[in-house]
């Protein structure tokens, strides 16, 4: 199909490209571009509903909006691992955004959590803030104020500037206390972190259920599948990414009922 047919996504998505006049795809103007933002969305929905299909994802037409993924993971947590294993320890939820909505969402559900919300998608992965719901003496004023204010029990949320990989569960260091005691190791859409939740469950026998959302081939080259024949490949799509991880922990794979990512690997392999 001649590409030219088609409206620009920098284009239609801001107003702007970096390419300008050079670039080879439509830019629409004013009175045609909500149109073409119309167009656009619907076509990358199409294309999604298609993959998704093609993968075997069975939600692909009664799927919830994604923003409802919080709400929908942590229910599916619970169903998946039980009341009794969740309440052994605070549930680790890592990069859990800005709004820390699965810590959120697991209060609702009488569990606790420690999550480890992001400031933004695009903040560098060195300094990221984690929040603690169950530990009163931190967090500020706010954030107490809020936690009191939405739970019954006014248990509070405590936020924690680390970065989640090897040196965040390494004996002696000031979080290991942390991930032995947890009861569970969560990541929903947690980007450079996902690997390196697998990681950290493997390393202390303890279950995980993660969300995997972005590949990042170019951070992690030396992520490989192994063929049937023996070779091996990078893995560069999020199909890839699920298979390399489901392999490593031998785990298991669920398709979340919301839009948009929603294949979970997990294992309930647990040392507690
Ligand atoms: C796409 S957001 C998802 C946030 C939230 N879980 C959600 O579903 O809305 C992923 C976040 O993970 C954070 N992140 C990436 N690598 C991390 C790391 N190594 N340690 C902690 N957080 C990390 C990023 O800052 C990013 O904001």
């Amino acid at each position: 199909m001649d590409p030219s047919c088609h409206a620009c996504k920098f284009w239609v998505n801001s107003g702007t490209c970096p390419k300008g006049a050079a670039c080879q795809y439509e830019h629409p103007q004013r009175h045609n571009l909500i149109s073409a933002r119309q167009r656009w969305v619907s076509e990358r929905q199409q294309e999604r509903q298609k993959i998704a299909q093609k993968e075997g994802n069975p939600h692909v037409h009664d799927s919830a909006s994604r923003h409802a993924r919080a709400s929908i993971f942590s229910k599916w947590l619970v169903e998946r691992f039980g009341r009794e294993l969740l309440r052994k320890g605070p549930v680790l939820d890592v990069a859990g955004g800005p709004r820390g909505e699965v810590a959120f969402e697991l209060e609702q559900l009488g569990i606790s959590s420690d999550s480890a919300p992001c400031g933004n998608a695009q903040a560098p992965a060195d300094v990221q803030s984690m929040r603690l719901v169950n530990q009163p003496d931190e967090g500020t004023a706010g954030q107490r104020h809020e936690a009191a204010d939405c739970q019954e029990n006014h248990r509070l949320q405590r936020h924690i500037q680390a970065e989640f990989g090897p040196a965040f569960w390494a004996d002696g260091s000031s979080h290991s206390q942390l991930v032995k005691q947890c009861s569970l190791v969560i990541g929903l859409h947690p980007d450079e972190a996902t690997e390196a939740i697998v990681d950290c469950a493997l390393a202390h026998a303890k279950p995980f259920a993660v969300v995997p959302c972005c590949v990042f081939p170019r951070l992690f080259p030396d992520r490989k599948l192994v063929e049937d024949n023996g070779s091996t490949r990078p893995v560069v799509r999020h199909d890839e990414l699920v298979r390399y991880l489901t392999a490593k922990a031998d785990g298991h794979n669920d398709y979340l009922k919301f839009q948009g990512r929603n294949l979970v690997v997990s294992s309930a392999l647990s040392g507690n």
